[in-house]
């Protein structure tokens, strides 16, 4: 489903991204884990488009992205979930996970607003749909990102460091939920540098140092 290949990515001539090659299936749970500096939101953020890359290839559900022109067409086959969730702070809970079917699909309100009830019911924040961001805790924030990026119905959906901002209860929170998207055949990949989280949840797991892959053995994350 997701598949990325020899990809390279430097800042002002320092190569971050020294070619990195992984897949990870339908279905699957690839984590990418490393240190701080490894280059883990970099890869994620070439992964999502919102980063160029200077070689390689990413390649989506057979559909191959080499440049920005190919990324444009991608719009939506990956979702992302950012560290601090990035919700729109003026909206509700429907609101903002009606946005971009609206905008982008061009979907009514009222098929946009059935698909984000159901997301809703997925994550278990049902109740939630009228409320506003800060009325909700940091868990319930990320579940609503999650359900925000899911509503656009992409291929692949990556996180970002899903457990930084979590305690013990919501990190199990967390995981179930993201078993659920798992188990509907979507393509997951986490970046993490927590390991006990990422043993736990990987079908897979790359191990990244300085912007390479490397063995489990090689990898010291403290
Ligand atoms: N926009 C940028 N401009 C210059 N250097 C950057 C930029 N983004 C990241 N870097 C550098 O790339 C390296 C990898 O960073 P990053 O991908 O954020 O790592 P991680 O997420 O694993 O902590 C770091 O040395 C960082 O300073
Ligand atoms: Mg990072």
């Amino acid at each position: 489903m997701l598949k990325v290949v020899d990809l390279r990515k430097s800042f002002n001539n320092i190569e971050v991204l020294k070619g990195i090659s992984f897949e990870v299936k339908e279905g699957e749970i690839g984590v990418v884990l490393g240190k701080s500096g490894a280059g883990k939101t970099t890869l994620i953020r070439c992964i999502n488009g919102l980063e160029t890359f200077d070689s390689g290839e990413i390649i989506v559900d057979n559909i191959e992205i080499r440049n920005s022109d190919d990324m444009k067409n991608m719009r939506g086959q990956i979702g992302m979930v950012f560290q601090n969730f990035n919700l729109f702070p003026h909206m509700t809970v429907l609101e903002n996970i009606t946005e971009a079917p609206i905008k982008v699909l061009g979907k009514s309100r009222k098929e946009a607003e059935k698909i984000a009830i159901d997301l809703l019911r997925k994550v278990d924040l049902e109740d939630k749909k009228d409320d506003y961001p800060f009325q909700l805790s940091g868990g319930q924030q990320q579940r609503v990102a999650i359900a925000r990026s899911c509503a656009l119905m992409p291929k692949v959906l990556c996180f970002d460091e899903p457990t930084s901002a979590l305690d013990k209860e919501n990190i199990s929170k967390i995981q179930e939920i993201i078993r659920r998207f798992k188990d509907n055949g979507m393509a997951i990949l986490i970046i993490s540098h927590d390991i006990a989280f990422s043993k736990e949840m990987a079908d897979k797991i790359i191990y990244i140092k300085e912007g390479i892959l490397v063995d489990e053995k090689d990898i010291d994350l403290n």
